[in-house]
């Protein structure tokens, strides 16, 4: 009950990327780039789509992939060739962040949270069906258990969140945006303004409702899904990345005694932190 990964630094990172891994250290930040960070299955491929483009300031902009501007999956030399202002994303941990991103302080960083257990959901349905990356054959009971202890690329979840959100409160002459996937759903319209607000992006009104109307679920998964390099194995299958896009999917999957599993984990793990104060009031939830 494993699946394949990347040791890098210390931690595990997907394993497809073996040559671009190295622009985790080596990148170079330019005034003007937004880098999305967030945990995968976040919503990272909603957010940077949003940001890019706001960046644009328009919304007829050509289909280009979130993962052509994410930075461990990416030669570093081709994201040097691209033009400013970029929009890039990575699932790095804080930690392992790019020295420059946070020496320099010349980005502005979006940092994208979701509940953990609608990220347990997607992760195990990413994992599963990249099935070609990832050699993992496991069931949701399975996967349950490797989720919570970290055993997975990028690691823990708990660990990921407590680092960002220590990471935020040690620099705060950082650049950050922080936004969840939560918000985003209840209030779309006010999320992308204040995103665009904070990218010194246009914030007129109808641009902005433009901006929610391409980045709508329904429209993204058709103007990206259909042209992404990440497909299933079978290459007719639906779109991975935009899969059900809800609030609260993982009660579909969840037993009780895995809910009281992972309450007891979040307590022990997130306890003082915003991600506790967003989280474990809907943990009652079954
Ligand atoms: P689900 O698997 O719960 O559907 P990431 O982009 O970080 O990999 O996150 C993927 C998750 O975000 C998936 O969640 C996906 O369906 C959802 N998602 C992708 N595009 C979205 C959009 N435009 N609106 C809402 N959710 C979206």
């Amino acid at each position: 009950n494993t699946l394949k990964a990347l040791k890098y630094k210390g931690r595990l990172w997907p394993a497809f990327a073996p040559e671009s891994i190295r622009g985790v250290e080596t990148f170079k930040s330019r005034d003007g780039d937004a880098i999305v960070v967030a945990y995968p299955k976040s919503g990272t491929h909603w957010v940077w789509e949003m940001t890019r483009l706001l960046q644009a300031g328009k919304t007829d902009v050509p289909m280009i992939e979130k993962d052509d501007g994410m930075i461990e999956d990416v030669l570093p030399e081709k994201l040097e060739s691209q033009s400013s202002p970029r929009a890039l994303n990575t699932h790095a941990h804080f930690e392992l962040m790019p020295k420059e991103v946070l020496n320099k302080k010349n980005c502005k960083l979006i940092y994208v949270t979701r509940d953990p257990r609608d990220v347990a959901v997607s992760y195990f349905n990413h994992h599963r069906k990249l099935v070609q990356y990832y050699e993992y054959k496991g069931q949701w009971k399975d996967y349950f258990p490797l989720y919570l202890s970290g055993k997975v690329d990028y690691e823990s979840w708990f660990a990921y969140t407590r680092g960002w959100e220590q990471g935020i409160k040690d620099n705060p002459d950082l650049q950050v945006h922080v936004t969840s996937y939560e918000a985003l759903h209840e209030n779309t319209n006010e999320e992308v303004k204040k995103l665009a607000q904070f990218l010194g992006a246009s914030t007129d009104e109808t641009f902005i409702s433009d901006v929610v109307k391409m980045t709508s679920f329904d429209s993204m998964k058709v103007s990206k899904g259909k042209n992404e390099t990440f497909k299933g194995k079978d290459q007719t299958e639906a779109p991975i990345m935009y899969r059900k896009g809800k609030v609260g999917d993982w009660k579909n999957w969840f037993t009780v005694a895995q809910s009281e599993q992972f309450n007891a984990v979040f307590d022990r793990e997130m306890v003082g932190t915003m991600a506790f104060e967003l989280y474990s009031h809907t943990k009652q939830d079954q």
